[in-house]
């Protein structure tokens, strides 16, 4: 199917805040011509994308991923987007990589051709993006979750790396991820045993941020007055916080916390800040400038 942007002009690159030199994977694609996923703006600074590859349960094949980044990188470079929605149906957010796809690929063709790597893309961006999963988040699917900013889902959502099952392992950074975010017990138990685990049981593991009782549409409503929230921000502060908050998975406390207070230091030379404070003290609603 054909979905058209509802709203917004493209503007140019370069008008938010340039990204660093762009992957080759990641080329401009015509909206218009997408086939695999859906774009809207249904929230002032909010940019949503739905998967929608219904007959294949939103299965992650190199077509569905090309305009997926496509649409990423659009939304990244267009500076009234201040927070992306990744979403998919109430069936499914995504069932996994396209297993018809891949099940043919040679071990020199994966390799060769860096398989999967593309994927990671979304996690270069700036630009905070929340996943609002219902029905099944499985192997890719969960790890396509896993990479966003920040997760929603129902409560009824079917989490899992089935992998195993497959005779293979995650490949889209789920041993990773799911390690970091439940821990290396739980983490183990479900890639051992190829374990679904419901959108519940994902918030109380700290998986998921909040888990929403009802279907596609309450977890979508929840996600998209979150991004709106954010959205209505300072980008530069929004930007700064993202950084900050995923600096400390690679740094040590320590380290983390001196990397904080020079970013912290550094808000002090943008425009919002002053704006921000002097608002607070005036009793007014800031600006933002976003500069
Ligand atoms: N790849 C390709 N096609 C898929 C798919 C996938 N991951 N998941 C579902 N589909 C297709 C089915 O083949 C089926 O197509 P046909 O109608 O043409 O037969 C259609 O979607 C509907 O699926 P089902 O009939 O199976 O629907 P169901 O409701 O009975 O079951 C399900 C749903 C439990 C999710 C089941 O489809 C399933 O187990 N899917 C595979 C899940 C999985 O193993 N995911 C991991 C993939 S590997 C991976 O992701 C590697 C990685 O780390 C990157």
């Amino acid at each position: 199917m054909v979905l058209q942007r509802l709203v917004r002009p493209t503007v140019s690159l370069g008008q938010k805040f340039a990204p660093t030199t762009l992957p080759r994977f990641v080329r401009a694609q015509s909206t218009s011509s997408y086939e695999n996923i859906l774009v809207s703006s249904p929230r002032p600074g909010v940019g949503l994308i739905t998967l929608n590859r219904p007959k294949a349960l939103n299965a992650l094949s190199s077509s569905l991923f090309k305009e997926l980044n496509a649409a990423l990188r659009e939304y990244e470079e267009d500076k009234d987007i201040g927070a992306i929605v990744l979403t998919g149906s109430d069936k499914a957010f995504a069932a996994g990589a396209d297993i018809k796809e891949m099940a043919s690929l040679t071990f020199a063709e994966a390799y060769a051709n860096n398989f999967i790597a593309p994927w990671s893309y979304l996690t270069t961006l700036r630009t905070p993006v929340i996943a609002a999963v219902s029905g099944h988040a499985l192997g890719g699917g969960c790890e396509l979750a896993m990479m966003c900013d920040i997760v929603y889902s129902t409560k009824t959502a079917n989490f899992g790396q089935p992998e195993i099952k497959l005779g293979t392992i995650p490949g889209a950074g789920g041993s990773q991820r799911l390690t970091a975010a439940i821990g290396k017990s739980k983490a183990m138990e479900l890639i051992l045993t190829g374990s679904n685990f419901s959108g519940e049981e994902a918030e109380k593991h700290g998986l998921v941020a909040r888990a929403f009782e009802g279907g596609n549409k309450e977890v979508l409503d929840g996600a998209l007055d979150t991004a709106a929230k954010i959205a209505s921000y300072s980008r530069v502060a929004v930007i700064a916080a993202k950084e900050v908050v995923n600096k400390s998975q690679d740094l040590g406390v320590r380290e983390g916390v001196e990397y904080e207070r020079r970013i912290f230091h550094a808000l002090f030379g943008s425009n919002d800040q002053t704006i921000g404070m002097k608002a607070f003290a005036e009793k007014k609603k800031p600006e933002w400038t976003h500069s």
